[in-house]
């Protein structure tokens, strides 16, 4: 608060002002100054401005900062101020806690969103398993399967988990390299009953030789499941608008120089040229009931941590197409990273 004719009495230790505020102007009020800091107070008797930071003789904390202009003379100023320093703590701390929460909340946002997946899977190779359990003479080396994706994908879903809290996959500390085409392979796989609900039909064209990129095993298979999963979606649109065609998602990835480059192209609903560029927006989705629109803001933050691009766009036939560009790691560099 604005304060004018200050005056300071260091026998009393009473600072005396008026306050010049517009609501309560002109009304004098006085202070006790913590006996402690009325030495320091003094110092400044004779300083055209001054700040100085001081307790009330009421009050344990140092919690008020005055500020002091035009020196009249005798430990007297024409104005100054005085702020409780403890407000603007208090506000501080309501931003940051807030600011935590809301970080919370969009790590909360991106579990509820990765997690959907490993739960579809498990729920999936749960139901086969029940099924094998009434068929006489079903195959143990079948349900032996199911068991460990089941075993597999729980330990999946409790990294999502862990590596989204804690934010250890973005912050480059622990950075990995992930045999790109493998990886993939792995996702499609785990995805099969996915696909086989949606009768849709996988084509996988991928190099046999190893592509090593900058991204950690999860984080490669958690940008081709959102990919995949939207090129199902999409394909279920379209049949939800009357098309009664087979749905099909291509999938390739090529190594050409320092780059693997991979296409997902899929026969669904597609998109226009001027909403593609927006689907990268946090929360952006035309899904409106089922979507969170996270899919492709996540990914893009891991194509950008592997130094990559990826850019969804029309199929000329119809449907869309997704591409992803990856730098790829030299076997030099894979070396140098492995510890001693
Ligand atoms: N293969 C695709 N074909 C057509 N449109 C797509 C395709 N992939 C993404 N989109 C568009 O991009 C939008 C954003 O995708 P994103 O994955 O970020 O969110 P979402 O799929 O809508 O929701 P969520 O991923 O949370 O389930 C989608 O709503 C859709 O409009
Ligand atoms: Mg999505």
């Amino acid at each position: 608060m604005p304060i004018r004719d200050v005056s300071f009495h260091p026998e009393s230790a009473r600072l005396s002002f008026l306050n010049a505020s517009a609501q309560t102007a002109h009304r004098s009020s006085h202070l006790q100054i913590h006996p402690d800091d009325c030495e320091l107070l003094k110092a400044h008797s004779a300083s055209d401005h001054a700040s100085v930071e001081l307790r009330l003789a009421t009050q344990g904390l140092a919690s008020f900062i005055l500020v002091l202009r035009k020196n009249t003379g005798n430990a007297r100023w024409a104005s100054g101020l005085l702020a409780n320093i403890r407000e603007p703590r208090h506000l501080i701390e309501a931003v940051s806690a807030k600011s935590r929460l809301a970080d919370l909340g969009e790590r909360t946002s991106a579990i509820v969103h990765e997690i959907r997946q490993p739960l579809f899977t498990i729920a999936m190779a749960n139901e086969n398993l029940r099924l094998m359990l009434d068929t006489p003479g079903a195959l143990k080396s079948r349900m032996q399967k199911s068991v460990a994706r089941i075993a597999d994908q729980v330990a999946r879903a409790q990294n999502i988990v862990q590596r989204t809290l804690s934010y250890v996959s973005t912050n480059g500390a622990e950075s990995q390299f992930t045999d790109l085409p493998l990886t993939l392979a792995n996702t499609v796989e785990f995805l099969d009953s996915f696909f086989e609900s949606d009768s849709i039909q996988v084509r996988l064209d991928i190099p046999h030789e190893t592509a090593m990129v900058a991204l950690e095993q999860l984080e490669v298979e958690q940008l081709f499941v959102n990919v995949l999963r939207n090129a199902a979606d999409s394909i279920r649109k379209r049949r939800q608008a009357g098309w009664e065609g087979e749905g099909e998602i291509a999938i390739s990835a090529k190594i050409r120089d320092d780059q693997v480059l991979c296409e997902v192209a899929d026969n669904g609903a597609g998109l226009l040229r001027r909403e593609a560029s927006r689907c990268f927006e946090r929360f952006y989705t035309t899904r409106k009931e089922s979507g969170t629109g996270l899919g492709l803001y996540i990914c893009e933050q891991f194509v950008a941590k592997a130094g990559g691009k990826i850019e969804l766009s029309p199929r000329e036939v119809g449907g869309a197409r997704i591409e992803i560009r990856l730098p790829l790691i030299a076997g030099s560099d894979i070396v140098a990273s492995e510890p001693d």
